[in-house]
């Protein structure tokens, strides 16, 4: 099989799949000193170096199978044109890049009308997954799973004794998935990062003190990759002025864009996804540094180290927000791709994808197991936190929750993921919403027309006129 691109994702990819027990790799980079620089490296690896993309194609035995790892956009495309001149009907080329999945169905539309194969797949674990062992995501044709999922399987992460692969569903599902997995990082990560701030604003705690906070919490329910990850950033000191290394880091998040992407697609979709919007926001508001630094002198709290005295019990129920609020950031991803695959026609096993992201990539965790089980029990579960494991947590944690959510409000230390995952929790569970007063609103203002409570049929009243009510046709 061949690997084309041999950035750091390319070239670790490469170097695990030679790793395995009757792998020959070829690999092909479009600068050749790359290529050349990874095969002297790494003579264990018995790489078919190349230099073009006809004697990439001849090193390969048919069916070809090769993984393209370049920058997703114009350079995907660029390089699947070139490969589709030089391979064959039944070869399949697989996009592991970040790849916008709607990028993907028209590359696997494309790529299919000459004969050949076409997978996107997510792949998760950044440098060192992909090295050890990532979570893999591939969409794409069944056909092209029974030639793939031998040798996906072979290098993806293993959890639990089983590797962390599945096939998604067709075309851009596998992408698809990937994106929203990158979107619940970003929720989890910044539902963490406010945990943080809480804790050491709230506490007065130093990093390295709330780095054991954070050990201690990865012994327990919460236990995860990004909480440990989390940890030992808390701990380093910076070598060069002896504080703490957060401390030193400018506080502007940087994204790649695959959390926007996450929105973006669920606000088509009509999918509320408020943690990870409100995470992906909050990199934003960081990244202004002009709006902050005016912004400054604004009125507000200071916000006072309140529980220095008592920190313990705080922080106890930060800990329970903050699984509360994961559950709802989880619940609200995998509703996105419930949508997604009702939208894009996939038939996507919402058990196995957690399963999948056990082991490999970023957001693995322990806690996946309980998602598996509840789409296990019931597959067309509407709301994943209504699954009762996810109820009986979101009982323990409810006093909690909304207290530290009040304290965020009443100190001004920002919250905004906690928050807005408490509000969306409680406009779920709302017996009636102010959405009817939005329908009367829409209704005046432009005869959007509404549905009534105790009788069928779609109504309009004539606010300008005499404000009788009349029968309408739906204009939603
Ligand atoms: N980094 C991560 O943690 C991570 C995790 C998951 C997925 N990914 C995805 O994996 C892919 C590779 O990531 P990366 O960080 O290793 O590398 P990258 O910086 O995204 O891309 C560099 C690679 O793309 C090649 N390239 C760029 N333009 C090209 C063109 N027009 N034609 C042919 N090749 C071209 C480069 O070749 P030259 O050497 O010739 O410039 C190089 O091999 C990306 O899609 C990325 O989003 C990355």
């Amino acid at each position: 099989m061949g690997v084309v691109g041999l950035a750091v994702m390319g070239s670790n990819l490469a170097r695990n799949l030679a790793s395995r027990e009757g792998n020959t790799v070829a690999v092909y980079n479009r600068t050749t000193a790359k290529t050349d620089e990874l095969v002297a490296e790494h003579p264990e690896a018995g790489f078919v170096a190349t230099d073009s993309y006809v004697t990439f194609a001849q090193a390969l035995t048919r069916p070809r199978t090769a993984i393209i790892m370049v920058k997703a956009g114009r350079a995907t495309d660029a390089v699947i044109d070139e490969l589709v001149h030089v391979f064959e009907p039944g070869d399949i080329i697989v996009d592991g890049g970040n790849s916008l999945f709607t990028d993907t169905i028209r590359r696997e539309k494309a790529v299919r009308e000459t004969g050949i194969n076409f997978v996107g797949m997510g792949v998760s674990g950044g440098e060192e997954g992909a090295l050890l062992g990532p979570s893999l995501m591939p969409g794409g044709s069944d056909e092209s799973w029974v030639t793939l999922g031998p040798i996906l399987r072979s290098i993806a992460a293993v959890a639990e004794g089983e590797p962390c692969v599945t096939h998604i569903g067709h075309d851009g599902a596998g992408h698809f998935v990937k994106m929203v997995h990158n979107g619940i990082e970003y929720a989890d990560m910044q539902l963490i990062a406010e945990a943080y701030d809480l804790i050491r604003r709230g506490t007065g705690k130093t990093p390295a003190e709330i780095a054991d906070v954070f050990a201690e919490w990865n012994r327990g329910e919460l236990e995860s990759y990004l909480i440990e990850i989390t940890a030992e950033v808390l701990r380093q000191v910076d070598a060069e002025t002896g504080r703490p290394l957060v401390d030193v880091i400018l506080d502007q998040a940087g994204a790649k864009g695959t959390g926007a992407w996450t929105v973006q697609t669920a606000l088509s979709l009509g999918v509320p996804v408020s943690g990870i919007a409100e995470a992906t926001f909050a990199r934003s508001l960081s990244s202004h540094p002009e709006q902050r630094s005016v912004s400054r002198e604004l009125p507000g709290p200071d916000a006072a180290t309140a529980f220095a005295d008592d920190p313990d019990a705080f922080i106890e129920e930060v800990r329970l927000a903050l699984y509360a609020s994961k559950i709802v950031a989880y619940s609200q991803g995998f509703d996105e791709i419930r949508a997604g695959a009702a939208e894009y026609d996939w038939s996507i096993d919402l058990g196995e994808v957690a399963k999948i992201w056990r082991g490999g990539c970023i957001i693995r965790a322990q806690f996946l197991n309980r998602i598996t089980d509840a789409y296990r029990a019931e597959p067309d579960l509407p709301v994943l936190l209504t699954a009762p494991y996810f109820v009986d947590a979101l009982t323990r944690a409810q006093e909690a929750w909304r207290r530290v959510v009040t304290i965020s409000a009443q100190t001004g230390i920002p919250a905004p993921a906690f928050s807005s995952s408490l509000a969306y929790y409680d406009g779920l569970r709302a017996e009636r919403l102010p959405a009817a007063l939005i329908q009367g609103q829409r209704d005046f203002f432009g005869a959007h027309t509404y549905k009534r409570i105790d009788k069928d049929g779609t109504f309009h009243t004539l606010w300008s006129g005499d404000r009788t009510e009349i029968e309408a046709e739906d204009t939603h």
